[in-house]
């Protein structure tokens, strides 16, 4: 799974410019599906029918990136955040445009007491004059993160593995699912950074009976970290809570029940900020019970996201025993 991993993080798709990362999962999964086929908004959803039950399984295929607002006179970038940024861990890194532009993040100087905004920041594309940089880029274009693949043995590092993760996840379950006991929806969604958006509209379309997302959450086991139960390589999340959802007791109690069940180590998700798919999904016409399966990551939002492989591999084999079982 680690090559798939790192091709799905090596790609440049930033939300509303799913394009690239979509044609490489169509590929991997052509063979594995019933059915394939895009939404308007650009979500990719394949079936795999074997019941009457209809699970809605989401992972968002963009990432976070930067979108230039203005270029100043001396050539350099203003930009605003597509999706959650953090400015204090910007300065210094890369970020690349479609068109292979690179550039660097640095900061004007503060005076005392003043706080480190995206407004006092800047994108250095190496060019010399606004004209230079104006043929490399315009107003509009969105850049993510530039960072390479590390392979730390069971960790891996990588910018996008929010939500490349949950893709490569939901791939490998499609792989592997060999009795398909409901009528499943795999779908990799768009625009989720910037408010949920292509999880409303493939919900709408399917008009699942369940839906789960398969998402990163953040960790409580660093140095001074916030207090938070979860750690790395303590198995997959089964969330309760976060800000755009209370998980259905009905798919807590199935998600634990699978779990344990198949011996797959979990742990209980309670994140008080963020959101995934499923608070969208659960809202979609009369209402839908829903869940998600999260995947411990630290570092959310920075160039370098770290997850364990075995909470990646406890993931897979929660979403195929879901798959697996019949829902009737
Ligand atoms: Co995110
Ligand atoms: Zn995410």
């Amino acid at each position: 799974m680690k090559e798939l991993i790192r091709k799905l993080t090596s790609v440049s798709s930033p939300s509303g410019r799913e394009e690239p990362v979509r044609a490489l999962i169509k590929e991997e999964i052509t063979k594995h599906a019933d059915e394939i086929w895009e939404d308007k908004l650009g979500n990719l959803i394949a079936a795999k029918h074997g019941g009457k039950t209809k699970v809605l399984l989401a992972a968002h295929m963009d990432e976070i990136g930067v979108i230039v607002t203005d270029i100043d006179e001396q050539g350099f970038l203003r930009f605003s955040n597509v999706g959650g940024i953090n400015p204090q861990r910007l300065v210094g890194q890369r970020a690349r445009f479609a068109n292979g532009t690179i550039g660097v993040f640095g900061a004007e100087k503060l005076e005392e007491n003043q706080k480190l905004t995206l407004s006092k920041l800047y994108l250095d594309i190496g060019a010399r004059s606004a004209e230079e940089a104006r043929q490399k880029v315009s107003v509009g274009e969105i850049a993510t993160f530039y960072h390479e693949f590390s392979d730390l043995g069971e960790r891996i590092v990588a910018k996008a593995l929010d939500d490349r993760i949950g893709c490569a996840i939901l791939i490998e379950a499609l792989k592997r699912v060999a009795n398909p006991q409901n009528d499943l929806y795999c779908t990799f969604t768009v625009q989720e950074e910037v408010g949920l958006r292509g999880a409303r509209t493939a919900a709408f379309g399917i008009d699942p009976d369940l839906g789960i997302a398969i998402d990163v959450t953040g960790t409580g086991d660093t140095p001074e970290a916030e207090r938070l139960a979860i750690k790395l390589g303590q198995g997959a999340a089964i969330k309760v809570k976060d800000n755009s959802l209370i998980t259905h007791p009905m798919v807590k109690d199935l998600l634990t029940d699978l779990a344990t069940k198949n011996n797959i180590p979990y742990q209980f998700e309670v994140l008080p900020f963020g959101g995934t798919d499923s608070g969208a999904i659960q809202l979609t016409k009369a209402g839908v019970p829903a869940g998600v399966i999260s995947i411990p990551c630290r570092y959310l939002h920075t160039p370098s996201e770290m997850v364990d492989l075995n909470d990646v591999e406890a993931a897979v084999r929660l979403v195929v025993a879901v798959m697996e079982t019949k829902l009737d």
